[in-house]
């Protein structure tokens, strides 16, 4: 491979601009209005297939947002076959005015890359598809059968790629996933991901009066629903942290001593942890410490909250509507199905009469652990030491993937969580960048780590 890292060196201008178009597209998933950047983005990632090597190149329409396919099948039957899954859509740029510089605009500054969804997660895909370019070019082939499954909905619950695995799953036959859309431990640190959250997402939405109405006329008489929804929120969790709707923890597995002797291990640092955030005191449930109460316990939160008069000054009325989106992270064994009815169920309860309650889920996933020991994971523990000259670290995230555990059930086929992003880097908020050195040091570790694949038999 010393000739394809080589080239790897020598290419990273290229790699760089490239990176800089696929940034421009505006492939914000979740408004329609950008659905046709949307489908240009689809368009991108399969000419960069085309470009890389890659063959059956094909943009699979859904009921959604397009999946990309590409695939090189030529390593023989005593090779593997890996799945890389990644996705080319991003999160709303809101609140736009927070940003320093547009966010598909995409500047280098401190060799980072500035624009929405440059860590999460176009820079993370464009690592594999130019590892495997640079690898086609120098050695003509690659050392495992690859097939890429690209998609354009995990911002927003991947909701047609469970159809399109079910649908192709013979074509998508492989022998682990590989993903790049988590975090390292921090810079210069690799780590392994071998837990994600779930994840049930609601909206909470309260109607009093038929129209807003004059505070001062009517008030005292009538709910006023942005109270009430305060009232029901206030209920949903107690000052410690703990969740108070019943049932809610009866399927949490509980952490092992083991894991939790690993979790006292990890190099967390607070003060490096608080002045990121800049917040004099961290807040969680008690008796868990911080890497636990982040990746391996469960939350509830408010993610908005709306009704009423929200611009400058003051406006004396009494809203019609409030409402309120919740989120709540989930982990092994709990299911969002579940969750979800057992919210419903607890929110409808508090809610008073003098209220009209609508409560509707917009997404759920479920939570996911993956093997630590598997051939596959120690290949990357490998290749990530080799490019990093670092050991790596197993973690857990306290995101979400929600096709991770389509996947192992679909396809039965675990999944290696390889990422190259930090957790400083802005993900789903303003001014999201990526690492340059990460974004290098990626394609070289995905590179070594395809060569490691090579050698399982
Ligand atoms: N890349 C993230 C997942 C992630 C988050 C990994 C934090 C590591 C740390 C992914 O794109 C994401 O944001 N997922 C959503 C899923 C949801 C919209 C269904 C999430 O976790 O909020
Ligand atoms: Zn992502």
């Amino acid at each position: 491979m010393d000739k394809t890292i080589k080239y790897i060196n020598e290419n990273k201008k290229r790699y760089l601009s490239e990176l800089e178009e696929f940034l421009k597209i505006p492939s914000i998933s979740t408004n329609p209005e950008n659905a046709d950047d949307v489908k240009r983005c689809a368009s991108f990632v399969s000419d960069k297939m085309n470009e890389a090597g890659l063959e059956n190149v094909k943009i699979y329409e859904t009921k959604g947002h397009p999946v990309v396919y590409g695939d090189w099948l030529k390593a023989g039957d005593d090779k593997i076959t890996i799945l890389i899954y990644g996705h080319y859509d991003v999160q709303p740029v809101d609140p736009i005015n927070l940003w320093t510089n547009p966010p598909f605009e995409p500047i280098i500054k401190n060799n980072k890359i500035y624009a929405r969804g440059a860590t999460d997660d176009k820079g993370q895909v464009y690592i594999h598809l130019k590892s495997i370019e640079a690898i086609l070019k120098n050695e003509s082939k690659l050392p495992v059968n690859v097939k890429f499954v690209i998609e354009g909905e995990e911002e927003i619950g991947s909701e047609h790629l469970t159809p399109f695995l079910e649908k192709y799953k013979d074509m998508l036959k492989c022998d682990y996933v590989v993903v790049s859309d988590t975090a390292m431990y921090g810079e210069g640190q690799p780590a392994i991901t071998y837990g994600l959250r779930g994840l049930s997402y609601n909206e909470i939405l309260l109607t009093g009066p038929n129209r807003d109405l004059h505070s001062g006329s009517f008030g005292g008489t009538v709910e006023n629903p942005l109270n009430a929804l305060c009232n029901i929120i206030s209920k949903l969790k107690d000052e410690k942290g703990k969740i108070l709707i019943p049932g809610f923890y009866d399927d949490v597995k509980p952490l092992s001593d083991k894991e939790r002797e690993e979790f006292k291990k990890l190099p967390y640092d607070e003060t490096v942890y608080k002045s990121d955030l800049e917040v004099d005191e961290l807040f969680g449930e008690e008796g868990y410490i911080n890497e636990e109460r982040r990746t391996a316990r469960p939350t509830l939160d408010v993610n908005g909250i709306w009704g009423g008069f929200q611009g400058e000054g003051a406006k004396t009325v009494l809203p019609s509507k409030a409402g309120a989106k919740v989120s709540m992270r989930l982990v092994p064994n709990q299911d969002p199905d579940k969750i979800d009815k057992l919210f419903t169920d607890f929110v409808t309860k508090l809610a008073p009469k003098s209220v009209k309650v609508e409560i509707k889920n917009l997404h759920n996933a479920k939570p996911a652990i993956t093997p630590i020991d598997s051939p596959a994971m120690n290949c990357a523990v490998e290749a990530l030491k080799k490019a990093y000259g670092k050991d790596v670290l197993f973690t857990r995230e306290g995101g979400s993937i929600p096709i991770v555990n389509t996947f192992q059930e679909i396809l039965n086929a675990p999944t290696v969580l390889i990422g190259f992003g930090l957790h400083t880097e802005n993900a789903h908020s303003p001014d999201e960048h990526f690492d340059l050195t990460n974004y290098y040091t990626g394609i070289e570790s995905i590179t070594y780590f395809l060569e490691e694949l090579g050698k399982i038999k």
